[in-house]
Order: C-alpha cells, then sequence, then structure tokens
C-alpha cells in the first residue's frame, strides 16, 4: 500500500502525467460547465465535439500531419490493425512486405497472411531481436503493395535508428510504444497506427494517420467497422467513438503543447533519461544492457543480471520501494524499465539510485 504515487515503469497501460490526471479530477463531474462528466457525454453533443475537434487539432499540430492525412480514433487495439491494414491496402498488387524484429511485428505478419502474400522484407530473429537490420539488409519488392514495420518493439526494447526507404512503396508503421516521443516526418508514411496506452491516453483508443487516397479501395466484402473509408467518411463518428479516451488523448496533447513545448523538447528530454540509465548499465558490475548500443530503444530500456533469482528478487523489492512493474516480459525475461513521456527524470534517477544500491549489495 502507498500512500503517494510511485514510479511506474510499466510497458503498458502506463504512467499518464501528473497534470492530466489532476485535470481530469478536477472535472470529472462537471466537465467545462457542462453538467456532466465527460464519461455521461453523448458522442453527438456540442459538447463533445469541442473535445473532438480540439484532439484532433492538437495532434495534427504537434505531428505535423499534412492535409492530405486524416486521423482516425479506432478501436480493437493495435492488434486489429494487423487485420485493417492488409483487408484495406493488400489489395492493390495482393502482397506485401513485413520487417520482423520483435513480437508485435511478427503477429502483424502472421494475420497478414490470411489476406495475401507476405514476405519477410528482414527480420531479427536470428538474434533474438537485439538488433535493427539496417536498409541495406532489406530485400525489397517493388510491387509490395506496402511496407509494413514496427518502430519500437516493446517486448525487446530495440527501435528503428531510421526510417526505411521503401521507394514508391507504401510505408505502414506501427507506432504504438512510441508515438509522440519525438517528431515524425508523417508525409513518409502511408499509414501509422498506434494503440493509445503507452504514450498518449488508457487504453482504448487506436489512432490511424493515413494518407487519405489509400482509403477506399478495401474489397466489398470488407466489414463496415474495418474499412478504413468508413471511419473517414464519418470521422470516427460512424459509431460511438471511445469518447473518454478521445478526451484524455486532448489533455495529453496540451500537455505536451504547452507544458513540455512539443515535441523536440519531447525528444529531448526522453533521450535524456534513456541515456542516464543506459549509462548506468553499461558501467554496472552487476546490470547489463540486453540491447546491442546502436539500437537501443529510449522508450523501453531491457537488462538483467544474469541470474533469474537474482533478476526477480531485484523486481520484488524495486516494487516494495515504489519502483513498479520492472519484470521483463516472459519472452524475454530480465527487467524491463518503460520511460514513456510521462515518467519524469526524477523517476529514472530513483531507479538509478536503487539499482546501485542492490548493486552494493550482491556483488
Ligand atoms: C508495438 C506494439 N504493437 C502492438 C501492440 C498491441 O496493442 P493492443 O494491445 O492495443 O492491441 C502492442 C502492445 O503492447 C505494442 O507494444
Amino acid at each position: 500500500m502507498f500512500s503517494e504515487r510511485i514510479y511506474n515503469f510499466s510497458a503498458g497501460p502506463s504512467m499518464l502525467p501528473l497534470p492530466v490526471l489532476q485535470q481530469i479530477q478536477q472535472e470529472l463531474l462537471n466537465c467545462s460547465g457542462s453538467g456532466m462528466s465527460v464519461m455521461e457525454m453523448s458522442h453527438r453533443s456540442s459538447a463533445f465535439d469541442s473535445i473532438f475537434q480540439d484532439t484532433k487539432s492538437r495532434l495534427r499540430a504537434l505531428l505535423q500531419v499534412p492535409d492530405d492525412y486524416e486521423i482516425l480514433f479506432l478501436q480493437g487495439g493495435a492488434s486489429t490493425q494487423f487485420a485493417m491494414v492488409p483487408m484495406n491496402l493488400m489489395g492493390r498488387t495482393g502482397r506485401a512486405d513485413y520487417a520482423l524484429t520483435g513480437n508485435f511485428s511478427t503477429k502483424a505478419y502472421e494475420e497478414a497472411q490470411k489476406f495475401g502474400l507476405c514476405a519477410v522484407a528482414c527480420s531479427s530473429a536470428d538474434q533474438n531481436h537485439t538488433y535493427i537490420p539496417q536498409q541495406e539488409a532489406l530485400q525489397l519488392d517493388a510491387d509490395a503493395s506496402y511496407f509494413h514495420y514496427c518502430a519500437n518493439n516493446t517486448i525487446y526494447g530495440t527501435e528503428w535508428n531510421y526510417v526505411p526507404d521503401t521507394g514508391a512503396v507504401p510505408l505502414v508503421c506501427d507506432m504504438s510504444s512510441n508515438i509522440l516521443s519525438k517528431p515524425v516526418d508523417v508525409s513518409r508514411y502511408g499509414l501509422i497506427y498506434a494503440g493509445a496506452q503507452k504514450n498518449m491516453a488508457p487504453a482504448g483508443v487506436t489512432v490511424v494517420i493515413l494518407r487519405r487516397s489509400l482509403a477506399g479501395s478495401a474489397p466489398e466484402n470488407t466489414p463496415t467497422m474495418l474499412n478504413y473509408a468508413t471511419h473517414v467518411k464519418g470521422d470516427s463518428m460512424y459509431n460511438t467513438p471511445p469518447c473518454w479516451c478521445i478526451y484524455v488523448l486532448g489533455l495529453v496533447a496540451k500537455w505536451l503543447q504547452e507544458d513540455v513545448g512539443g515535441l523536440s523538447e519531447m525528444a529531448r528530454r526522453n533521450e535524456e533519461k534513456a541515456a542516464l540509465l543506459y549509462a548506468y548499465l553499461d558501467e554496472s558490475h552487476l546490470f547489463h544492457a540486453a540491447v546491442q548500443k546502436a539500437y537501443r530503444s529510449r522508450m523501453n530500456v531491457t537488462f538483467r543480471t544474469g541470474d533469474r533469482d537474482l533478476d526477480a528478487q531485484f523486481a520484488k523489492e524495486a516494487a516494495a520501494a515504489g519502483l513498479s512493474n520492472l519484470k521483463g516480459h516472459r519472452l524475454v525475461g530480465g527487467m524491463r524499465a518503460s520511460l514513456y513521456n510521462a515518467m519524469p527524470i526524477e523517476g529514472v534517477k530513483a531507479l538509478i539510485d536503487f539499482m546501485a544500491r542492490f548493486e552494493k549489495e550482491h556483488i
């Protein structure tokens, strides 16, 4: 039991910025003089419409989304995008390229195989996904309908250190675990998708940013709700959208714009946080980073002692000290510290202090 807020290193759902939680608390019963909570609002009401439009325009401004791109607020998690992407985009040539650099990109690839011919453009499975294949290693099909990759591998702790060049083939990117962590040139992508529960909002909304010309070519028998054209036409209001999550996303976007000062400053802070922790890991005689230097994620830092029991003891003692959710994913073991946007640098320093004390006791 804690009487104060702790540092939550969960990979998702994850910490939200404190000022955002405080504003939610303030507005919980009566949002902007509407006399009701956002949870109780009709999605067709003018009160909710202004929240919805505000969220969308803040996201558009933060990511500098070009005019010929739509921003959609969908449901079903990023996992539903594993199917929606091929259902909507594979029709052009019946083929697609997939980069396999971790668990979720492999799941996306497996799902897409139900809809057409998928080729493995590259894979890091040979080294247990501890690196990102570079441009010259990509086997590109000039006739692919799209090229799919996952920008940040949440479980393994790797992050793409470049944007692949696929010529005229549209890039499709799963940015679930690093969206809004740095500026992105949206115009290089055909479609970007991200579940909200790491850097954006509570679980329940999936943001899709797509070049408008890519919507509208799904086969006739595509279920209505799984057709991007439905949501482009209905401005994400074909059915009831995840209103609460859209509201919180708007507050997070406002926090990024007004408190943080934009995505370049957010990127600087994220680099600083990750650099601190990796520097400690590289010096430590007990803990070791799990990933090769050039491909280390700024969002999910994976590390281990090499002794399973000691790893478990560390995660348990850290949790008791208010540093929670440091146990690594079962696929890789060890530990994982997720340092998303809302994790303050004080949290990273507290973690390093705790690790240093633990190291002294166990070396
Ligand atoms: C990179 C990435 N892609 C996809 C997913 C799956 O997201 P969802 O649970 O929203 O379906 C996750 C979940 O952690 C993820 O980290």
